[in-house]
């Protein structure tokens, strides 16, 4: 039997009463699914998990998909990205940064993620935290004008954060290599999209990798989505995550945008990170529009 107790007054569900190295019964799982929709970010901590038992789990809520970034995929599975600041003799032990800045997982792909989650191996006493925006609240809190303006728009997403030029500063998103960055074409998702499970409407991914929007002029699309931003990312809609030793934590990325924050790199942070997309092929016709006024970024 699963409890559950909120994480913040607004959304977040911490679980507990549950051992993920064990086979769930659909039933149990169940349980666990309404509560990562209805929590949005679901934390189950005092988990021991194999990599095997963690992409076991990760597949009950879709099909995983290992990242671009193939440099620091788990060695047993590919599914997993190792998130991590630890260096042994001048190597990198993984991903030091996975996005300090708000934006919203594989929204450069056709078929976006469902859920991202990350298990945590070590922490730093203090920091690493994730920071989480409820984009639900967001749009339900729009003045009824800009809903109706917004209504309409499909954006256009790449790999990256479009405030900052690959490298050059540490909201970059990380660096692709040739080969990487020939898998990323343009894709355009609405900016106000329906949940595809829950049917509520969300701001999505309106920081982040959406560059610009389709048929408005570049200037003008940056300015709206940076307004969306502004709105999308104050305190009030903002959940901070602090990881313990064993948590999972499993976020809904059609509703959140989400942010890791700077961490001492003296401190060592290790995270395991599994990414699941939506079942359904729900971006496939919009990735087929030619958008227009759309300045590629560099
Ligand atoms: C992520 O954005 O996938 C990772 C978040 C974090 O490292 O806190």
């Amino acid at each position: 039997m699963l409890h559950l107790k909120p994480l913040s007054p607004g959304f977040g569900l911490e679980a507990s009463g549950i051992d993920l190295s064990e086979r769930l019964s659909d039933e149990a799982f169940v349980e666990i699914e309404d509560a990562f929709f209805d929590g949005q970010v679901l934390s189950i901590p005092h988990q021991r998990l194999t990599p095997a038992e963690f992409v076991a789990f990760a597949r009950r809520f879709g099909p995983p998909e290992p990242h671009v970034i193939d440099q620091f995929h788990h060695p047993d599975d590919r599914n997993i990205l190792i998130l991590s600041n630890v260096v042994i003799d001048g190597e990198p032990q993984g991903l030091a940064d996975a996005g300090t800045y708000f934006h919203t997982d594989y929204s450069y792909l056709d078929v976006p993620a469902r859920a991202t989650m990350l298990y945590s191996i070590e922490v730093p006493e203090s920091g690493g935290d994730t920071l989480f925006a409820n984009q639900y609240a967001a749009y339900d809190n729009l003045p009824a004008a800009m809903k109706r303006k917004i209504e309409p728009l499909v954006a256009v997403h790449h790999y990256g954060n479009r405030h900052v030029s690959e490298g050059e500063a540490r909201t970059a998103a990380s660096t692709l290599t040739d080969d990487q960055k020939a898998k990323m074409p343009l894709i355009t998702h609405p900016l106000v999209r329906r949940h595809p499970v829950t049917g509520r409407k969300a701001l999505y991914a309106v920081s982040g990798s959406s560059y610009g929007i389709v048929g408005m002029p570049h200037d003008e699309a940056v300015a709206l989505l940076d307004e969306l931003t502004a709105h999308a990312t104050q305190d009030k809609y903002v959940l901070r995550y602090s990881y313990g030793v064993g948590d999972v934590v499993i976020w809904d990325n059609a509703s959140l945008l989400h942010s890791a924050t700077l961490t001492d790199p003296e401190c060592a942070r290790t995270l395991w990170r599994i990414t699941v997309k939506e079942p359904v092929p729900l971006g496939h016709a919009e990735a087929v529009l030619a958008p227009t006024f759309v300045q590629r970024p560099m």
